[in-house]
């Protein structure tokens, strides 16, 4: 077990603001991610979470606030080189290449880092002992995968690059449970087995929750409370809004 309580963060975001021209989606956003953490945001459509997971990359660009990234300020450096320092990402629609086969796209993942061929070849191998399912369809076209698969192949192209942090905007959106599970299972394996930090999006609370070591709920633009993942799960607030009653528990 790695011991993340006394750790400095990994990624430190200090009153972030952004905005789109008049429309201020992030207003003034504090969290902090220590390595080997598995954080989940939870909020609303329209809260401002995919803002915020954008916003490291630099779309769009913070109003106010800092971004650190293992004690780098990269709050106004450009997105192609915040891509280049061990941050990757998964968007909200996973944004695969659809006319490229699976293993097209995992090389193009692989091709965003700095690796050498030893290491890429090493990486392909856990992506594909971890997702069984990519290595069946290694050469069918990404556009033809299932939408679970879909989602496989995104977070695997993503974690081809060997980040330190992995940022997943709705991994489960639009899957089935099972897909979900096995999903949100293969995180859990990477944090454990790998060390890997993930910053985790979503709606889906419940699954988020248990998953994750911290959470921070999201409100309009504004953290409005946080801490263990069954701690957010067991309070009222969060179970009221976000489970029951809410999109699919
Ligand atoms: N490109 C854009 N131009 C203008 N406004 C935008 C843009 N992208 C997002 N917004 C607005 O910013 C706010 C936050 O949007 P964001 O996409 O971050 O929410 P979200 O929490 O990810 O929601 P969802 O759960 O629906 O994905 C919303 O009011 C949205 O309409
Ligand atoms: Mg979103």
């Amino acid at each position: 077990m790695t011991n993340i309580s006394g750790a400095n963060p990994l990624l430190k975001i200090e009153n972030l603001r952004a905005a789109y021209g008049k429309i201020e989606a992030l207003k003034g956003v504090d969290l902090d991610i220590k390595p080997g953490e598995i954080v989940a945001l939870i909020g609303a459509n329209g809260a401002g979470k995919s803002t915020l997971m954008m916003s490291i990359f630099g779309k769009p660009r913070a109003k106010a606030g800092r971004i650190v990234f293992d004690g780098i300020d990269i709050t106004a450096l450009p997105t192609h080189q915040i891509a280049r320092m061990s941050i990757a990402q998964s968007p909200e629609g996973r944004r695969i290449f659809p006319r490229m086969s699976v293993a097209e796209n995992l090389q193009m993942g692989a091709d965003a880092g700095i690796n050498t061929e030893a290491t890429k070849a090493e990486t392909l191998e856990r992506m594909l002992t971890l997702f069984p399912r990519l290595r069946e369809r290694y050469a069918q076209r990404g556009g033809t995968l299932s939408g679970g698969e879909q989602q496989m192949l995104a977070i695997a192209r993503a974690l081809m690059s060997r980040p330190r942090l992995l940022l997943l905007d709705e991994p489960s959106l639009g899957l089935a449970p099972l897909v979900t599970r096995q999903i949100f299972e293969a995180i859990r394996t990477l944090n454990r087995q790998d060390g890997l930090t993930v910053l985790i999006v979503e709606q889906n609370a419940n699954h988020a929750l248990r998953l994750a070591h911290r959470g921070y709920v999201l409100v309009n633009g504004l953290i409005t409370m946080s801490g263990s993942g069954a701690d957010l799960l067991a309070r009222p607030e969060v179970r009221a809004a976000y489970l029951e009653g809410g999109r699919q528990a």
